[in-house]
């Protein structure tokens, strides 16, 4: 029998589904507080070295609500850009809690983030030196590479020799010579291999490859590891959980050996994106058409590609539920369907030949684990608004956390 994960959480709270939709218009993100803290509880405590830290990476949903959630359960973070700064100031975030993961930035990118003295980690030997001219005598950060990669797909694969990110392991001497050429102070290192692992080794692997790295630096403060902790996608067909328990303990392992033969004890960092935020947010849309091409079944949604692009950018799987009446539909007669949104495009496609339940006109939908990669990465592309998004608290009443864009936000800009 599936698993419904809104049922098993209570997810809605004290609300409907489709009281939601009517306050807020569809469709709608919809955040769990109550399942945030607990993934942000989880990534804070997941390492039991003194000095550890999370941070949150907040590409994966950078609502300002949320990030205050999970700089209250004790994350910091870290930002891809100056706009990511300046979220996380506005957040409440100090700036020693935030280190900026620059690729390819501009000066003034940079020098946006040393006047507010936030540290970033240099991921090229030009930006390296780029960082030495503006900042001399400062503290750096540098990204390696550490030739393992890992992820749910090509292009999130962020480590080893087919990608744009990191010094390569065998640059340590010009990175030294940077470093003593703009007298600077090498106070940390970072990698990130890639995102979605459901199973610990490749990150474990390229911790001992980053760490023995860290072994050739003597004033580092901090070794980040990095993020891409998976979380499981297919619950409804009852995929497990990353085993983070043992993940944590072979983490924790590695690491205190390494202390203890280095006799240093460095500040551990790591960036989970995903894992945070992916299971506290659900999409709920309305079903408008269900069409038949030939043989082959459509059904309509007002969820295009604009508002959830995974699906549509890396065929990535999100369990779906519809509700009719307020209730989900547990039919066992089901049949292959394509779900679309409303995009002129064919490929704005939300699940392929899916066996589902028959869903009609009218039922609602909900797509599931949106938390991570959702909003931050909707547009407003065909010229559609951007939806609102809500978070039911812990006490299950729904609050408005941003709202729908307007026409006048489409306008915004024109000169
Ligand atoms: N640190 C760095 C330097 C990163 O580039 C990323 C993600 C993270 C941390 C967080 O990774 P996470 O823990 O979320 O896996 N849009 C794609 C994922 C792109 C990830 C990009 N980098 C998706 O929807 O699957």
């Amino acid at each position: 029998m599936a698993n419904f994960y809104t049922e098993q959480t209570n997810f809605y709270g004290n609300s409907k589904p489709s009281d939601l939709l009517r306050e807020f218009g569809s469709p709608l993100y919809v955040y769990n507080e109550a399942i945030l803290r607990q993934r942000c509880k989880e990534m804070a405590g997941l390492i039991k070295c003194p000095g550890f830290k999370s941070n949150y990476s907040i590409k994966a949903n950078s609502n300002l609500e949320l990030l205050k959630i999970a700089r209250e359960e004790g994350l910091h973070a870290d930002a891809m850009s100056p706009g990511e700064i300046h979220l996380l100031l506005a957040a409440g975030y100090k700036p020693e809690e935030i280190l900026f993961v620059a690729n390819n930035v501009s000066a003034e990118e940079m020098q946006f983030a040393i006047d507010r003295d936030v540290l970033i980690s240099c991921d090229s030997l030009s930006q390296l030196r780029l960082y030495g001219r503006l900042n001399p005598g400062g503290r750096a950060v540098v990204r390696f590479n550490p030739g393992v990669g890992a992820g749910h797909h090509e292009k999130v694969v962020t480590a080893g020799k087919n990608t744009k990110f990191g010094v390569n392991i065998e640059l340590i001497d010009e990175v030294k010579a940077i470093l003593q050429e703009y007298d600077l102070k090498l106070v940390g290192i970072n990698q990130h291999i890639g995102s979605l692992f459901m199973e610990g080794t490749p990150y474990v692997e390229s911790v001992k490859s980053l760490l023995a790295i860290a072994a050739k630096f003597p004033d580092l403060e901090f070794v980040d590891m990095g993020g891409g902790f998976g979380i499981p996608y297919r619950k409804q067909e009852g995929q497990e959980r990353l085993d983070l328990e043992e993940t944590g303990r072979r983490l924790t392992e590695v690491i205190e050996s390494w202390m203890d033969k280095y006799g240093t004890r460095i500040r551990i960092k790591m960036e989970p994106g995903r894992y945070v935020v992916a299971e506290c947010g659900a999409l709920l849309g309305t079903v408008h058409t269900v069409k038949y091409n030939g043989n082959k079944k459509y059904i309509g949604t007002d969820i295009g590609f604009n508002v959830l692009v995974r699906p549509a950018m890396y065929d990535s799987h999100h369990d779906i539920e519809f509700y009719r009446n307020d209730s989900i539909l547990k039919s066992d007669i089901t049949a292959a369907a394509t779900v679309v949104g409303n995009i002129c495009e064919t490929g704005d496609i939300l699940a392929k030949d899916r066996e589902l339940p028959e869903a009609c006109e009218g039922d609602l939908i909900g797509i599931m684990d949106a938390g991570a990669y959702g909003y931050s990465m909707a547009s407003n592309y065909n010229n559609r608004l951007r939806p609102a998004e809500i978070l039911i608290g812990l006490d299950g009443s729904p609050r408005l956390i941003r709202r729908r864009d307007t026409f006048d936000d489409l306008m915004r800009g024109f000169v």
